[in-house]
């Protein structure tokens, strides 16, 4: 009989997303007319801007003539979109960041799982905790961790605590890691990183031959210009950290999928043999082979994002769910919870009331507001007694929550 890889033994039942959808469709079974309002995944309601729709029609029209019909296109992405994601998202901002560097994909998920192909099976490796659970996840499958503890920790990762001692930001390690995942504007927390915090990981780093993987999906949402957007922004980045970003949460794609990986070509680790490997070649190879690139109609949509009609459009949306994000926190903060995040971020992490525990907390939403939200300890056993409410979601939904939650909790 064919054996399995015993590592997916070792997680938590569901992966948090489908656990809480089929928490709701049990709800839904038995109370029908509730109208259930989503507040949970990060998942964006609002329609594709117009400048990527006519993009992408326009590239729909290309596949149907034979002189501009498109077959496989390059596994890396195709030029033209890589050179405006250089210039505009990195060069623009003085990062020495070149096209050849820039690896088109169908996702920031996918990629940071995907990375660690590349990597080796032996590295010490650090999450936050709370954390994006993708990247837990994928290093148990890959067997990089042991079992859980008692907590629900999984022996072998390295925990950094974030909470509100520490304003969600997690302690530089005093011990030696090789990999580390920071996620900026954070997810779950929506806590942001200045300049001086990401040097001080950046000088970590640097010092310990350890390379960052720094998600910057919700870059767009930064609206205080004195916070770095990339990694690269910091001096010696370069060096040390692989950069993930998405089009998903910026400008729609979540259904349409479109993200892109930055790997230096200067950055590199250690073979078994001791000689430094070029990642940038890595990745190259393990895209080139497990990977056909991103359709050419939906790269046609992502480079215009990058247009002037794609930028206005772009702005005009995420300011809308940074609108909704600041009336979840005014009437959250009015009905007495303790809020975070939610001004640089379109996520509002919450204190749970009466200490309640996440998904208690979960529980009780959902049955008597029929809103859903996402309980913290689904994000690591320091997120317990927290809970994640997602801005995504249509100005009239957001209003009927809070209106809805403010009349439960009001003190
Ligand atoms: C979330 O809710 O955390 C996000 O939807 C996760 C993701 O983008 O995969």
């Amino acid at each position: 009989m064919a054996t399995i890889n015993d590592n997916y033994l070792k997680l938590k039942a569901g992966y948090l997303f489908p656990e809480i959808a089929r928490r709701v469709n049990t709800f839904v079974e038995s109370n029908p007319e509730a109208k259930i309002i989503k507040l949970g995944i990060g998942d964006v309601t609002e329609p594709l801007p117009e400048a990527c729709r006519t993009a992408m029609i326009k590239a729909v029209e290309d596949m149907g003539d034979r002189s501009t019909f498109k077959g496989y296109g390059p596994e890396q992405g195709y030029g033209w979109l890589r050179e405006k994601i250089a210039a505009q998202d990195f060069q623009a901002r003085g990062c020495d960041i070149d096209a050849s560097e820039i690896f088109v994909s169908d996702g920031a998920k996918c990629d940071t799982g995907n990375i660690l192909d590349i990597f080796g099976k032996n590295n010490k490796i650090a999450v936050t905790d709370p954390v994006y659970p993708v990247y837990v996840d994928t290093n148990v499958m890959a067997g990089h961790t042991g079992e859980t503890n008692d907590k629900g920790e999984y022996n072998g990762l390295v925990y950094l605590p974030i909470s509100a001692d520490n304003n969600f930001i997690a302690d530089i390690p005093t011990e030696k890691v090789d990999l580390i995942y920071l996620c900026f504007p954070n997810n779950p927390t929506g806590a942001t990183a200045t300049k001086a915090y990401l040097k001080a990981w950046v000088d970590y780093a640097k010092a310990n031959d350890s390379i960052i993987f720094f998600d910057a999906a919700y870059e767009a949402f930064i609206t205080d210009d004195s916070l770095p957007h990339s990694i690269y922004e910091i001096e010696g980045a370069k060096d040390c950290a692989i950069e993930f970003r998405s089009f998903s949460k910026n400008a729609g794609f979540t259904g349409t999928r479109c993200a892109f990986t930055v790997v230096p070509k200067q950055l590199t680790a250690k073979a078994a043999d001791g000689s430094e490997v070029e990642l940038w070649k890595l990745w190259n190879r393990r895209q080139s082979t497990k990977f056909n690139g991103v359709s050419y109609i939906v790269q046609r949509g992502a480079e215009a994002v990058y247009s002037d009609a794609g930028k206005a459009q772009i702005k005009a949306l995420v300011d809308f769910y940074l609108e909704n994000a600041k009336i979840i926190c005014e009437q959250l903060k009015s009905a007495g919870f303790e809020v975070y995040g939610g001004i640089n971020a379109p996520y509002i992490w919450l204190k749970t009331p009466h200490n309640l525990s996440s998904w208690d907390f979960f529980d009780k939403l959902l049955q008597t507001t029929h809103v859903v939200g996402t309980p913290g300890s689904g994000f690591g056993a320091a997120g317990e007694g927290y809970f994640r409410i997602s801005a995504f979601n249509s100005r009239e939904n957001v209003q009927e929550a809070m209106k809805r939650i403010t009349a439960q909790f009001k003190a």
